[in-house]
């Protein structure tokens, strides 16, 4: 695919303000790589005594393709490094958590109470009969107690999996059937734009047909008591009473299961992709405390919800074992009004924001009148994950928002990764549109489907090639579908992204490969286009997928939301097709523009192209158990 793949890279550089490499914990990006490469191992050993272990490693890796295990032999528990560690070392005053929910609610957790709190639980777990390695499904909303469930099942040694609480009964269903969860943890009700979403009843019917579950807890959002339903049902607050909040800490291996996740599944089949203790521990402390450059005095507020990996490790996991504080909340950007989240970061002094593309084109659209309202003053790094931050987005975020100082990390990485892999370190020169460079500790490059290397400018497919500690270990119940991921090309981790590479070693991530549109044989990712498109003043967002052509064998076919202010108008498709023709070529010319109000989108917001793709030719979708509503 290499010889027909150029890309256009005409970046403009951004140069950090170098204040924020005086006192980051990375320091020189070139000289940190440099030193991993010289010794991979003791670099993440180096990493991993940051942390406590109950027991240490006899062995830092041991990779026997295409399995690999970290930290061989250490014992860990992960609710110790988040909790116990910070409370003994004069920091059980200190803030956890920050909690707003909709209509003025507030709730703080100091270390020493969410300690408390989990290791309450955690009995009331042990309790119910939970026991090492039992699954615990978690379909909760946004409250402190959701991240105290976690925490409470990282404690005993229980796998977690957490179903994002949009989800419907049936996806719900299905996770819970494939990982045979013996426990569903809920909460009576979610909030959503001042309304109410049953959440128990949601679990109740997910639950019909699912011998594996024994109990479900409902947690009262009011605190008052549950009208239990059936046998099943317990009271999150009774099942409490009278157990103590002593409860000391496994000691995980540290390749004990952690959790499984499944992935939000933009192209196909949900999987369960399973994360161990001791290897993603490392992983989520090294990003937050190296990339992040996350500190104690930290008010880091992750907008992603603990439904996906980027709650994992950046809401709860990576945070909490740096004793930052974290701002949770259950609000949604533009209610009541598009100023709630500008309002937050004002009032919590939040100094690290991160957020996912979506979001930005969300307030790119409604216009900056809204966050130009409140004092942004505190924020010292804004960040980026799920989708290609496109240029316009860029500039947007690292203006508005980050007032023109604060670097912007775009970070590209996967549920499978489990941290950040692909992004601007600190210091270094910021190219819009590229995530950036692979941070210490990856090994990753562009090639083309033989494995060979693709000279800058062309695009490939993105792989690493080595493993790291964070790295999955299987999907669950699926090791084929874990082996696949590896053996694609040549022994390589392919993350199934395309990608190009400039003469810097940048990395811009052009989509899915899934997606690739092929015209006249020539290979278009469909970030590339969407991004010329979402350029042009009258875009706030668009998808393109290829449409069968007789002429070219595909073409490209474009979705665009406007701009407000700006009408759908035979005009403007012209216009925009002339301007992608300028932007990226001819071969790139969109032969129809739809205008939509609404793209269709997972429910971490990333754009479903294969939906569009679906109706565009009048056939099934396939799964669209992961769809918005
Ligand atoms: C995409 C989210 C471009 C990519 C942490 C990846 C990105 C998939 C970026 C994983 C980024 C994530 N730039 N694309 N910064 N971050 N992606 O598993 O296609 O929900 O393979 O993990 O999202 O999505 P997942």
């Amino acid at each position: 695919m290499a010889e027909n793949f150029d890309v256009k890279l005409d970046a403009k550089t951004y140069i950090p303000d170098p204040s924020y490499l005086k006192n980051s914990a990375l320091g020189d990006y070139k000289k940190a790589y440099e030193k991993f490469l010289s010794d991979p191992e003791g670099f993440w050993a180096e990493k991993a005594q940051e942390l406590d272990w109950m027991k240490p490693w006899d062995t830092v890796r041991d990779w026997n393709w295409p399995n690999a295990r970290w930290f061989c032999g250490g014992k860990i528990n992960l609710s110790a490094n988040c909790l116990d560690r910070h409370v003994k070392n004069g920091r059980r005053n200190k803030l956890a958590i920050i909690w707003k929910g909709e209509r003025g609610k507030e709730e703080i957790y100091t270390y020493r109470q969410l300690y408390r709190a989990v290791m309450r639980f955690a009995n009331a777990l042990k309790k119910l009969g939970v026991q090492k390695g039992d699954r615990i499904c978690l379909y909760m909303p946004l409250v402190p107690e959701h991240v105290i469930a976690m925490l409470a099942c990282a404690r005993i040694g229980a796998v977690h999996s957490i179903v994002y609480a949009g989800f419907g009964a049936e996806a719900l269903h299905a996770r819970i059937r494939d990982a045979e969860a013996k426990i569903v943890i809920t909460a009576d009700v979610g909030v959503r734009r001042g309304k109410f979403i049953p959440l128990r009843s949601i679990v109740d019917d997910a639950v019909k047909n699912s011998p594996s579950v024994e109990k479900i807890i409902v947690l009262s959002r009011e605190r008052c008591p549950v009208e239990l339903y059936s046998e099943m049902e317990v009271d999150y607050y009774a099942i409490q009473e009278g157990v103590s909040d002593e409860c000391p800490p496994e000691e995980m291996d540290s390749e004990d299961p952690l959790f499984i996740l499944y992935t939000s599944g933009t192209t196909g089949q949900p999987k369960g992709i399973v994360h161990t203790n001791g290897g993603y521990m490392v992983g989520a402390h090294y990003t937050c405390k190296y990339i992040f450059d996350m500190k104690e005095n930290d008010v880091h507020w992750c907008t992603a919800d603990p439904g996906w990996i980027t709650g994992h490790s950046y809401i709860v996991y990576g945070p909490l074992s740096v004793g930052a504080t974290v701002l949770i909340t259950e609000t949604t950007p533009d209610y009541p009004d598009p100023g709630i989240w500008w309002s937050l970061i004002e009032e919590f002094g939040v100094t690290i924001f991160y957020t996912a593309p979506t979001a930005i084109r969300m307030f790119m659209r409604i216009g900056e009148q809204w966050p130009d309202k409140y004092n942004l003053s505190s924020l010292r790094i804004i960040g980026s994950v799920g989708e290609p931050l496109n240029p316009e987005a860029f500039e947007w975020y690292y203006r508005v928002i980050g007032r023109n100082k604060c670097p912007v990390l775009d970070t590209w990485w996967q549920t499978e990764t489990g941290m950040h892999m692909i992004t601007t370190p600190l210091g270094e020169p910021m190219k819009p549109g590229f995530a950036g460079v692979p941070i210490p500790g990856v090994v990753a490059d562009v090639v083309d489907k033989q494995g060979n290397p693709v000279p800058p400018r062309q695009g490939g497919l993105l792989v690493i090639k080595e493993p790291w500690p964070s790295m999955m270990r299987t999907v669950y119940k699926n090791e084929e579908r874990y082996q696949q991921y590896w053996n694609q090309i040549k022994n390589w981790y392919t993350v199934g992204d395309l990608a190009v590479k400039d003469e810097d070693g940048y990395i811009m991530v052009l989509g899915r490969s899934d997606d690739i549109i092929i015209v006249s044989g020539h290979n278009l990712g469909t970030a590339e286009v969407e991004s010329a498109l979402v350029a042009h003043e009258a875009v706030a967002e668009a998808a393109v997928i290829g449409v069968p052509d007789d002429l070219k064998g595909q073409a490209v076919k474009a979705f665009v939301i406007l701009r407000q202010g700006y009408e759908p108008s035979q005009k403007l498709v012209s216009e925009l097709t002339y301007h992608v023709r300028m932007t990226i070529g001819p071969i790139a010319m969109p032969s129809g523009i739809e205008f939509m109000d609404k793209l269709p989108k997972t429910r971490s917001g990333k754009i479903m192209r294969r939906v569009l793709k679906a109706k565009e030719m009048g056939v099934d979708p396939g799964d669209i158990s992961t769809l918005e509503e």
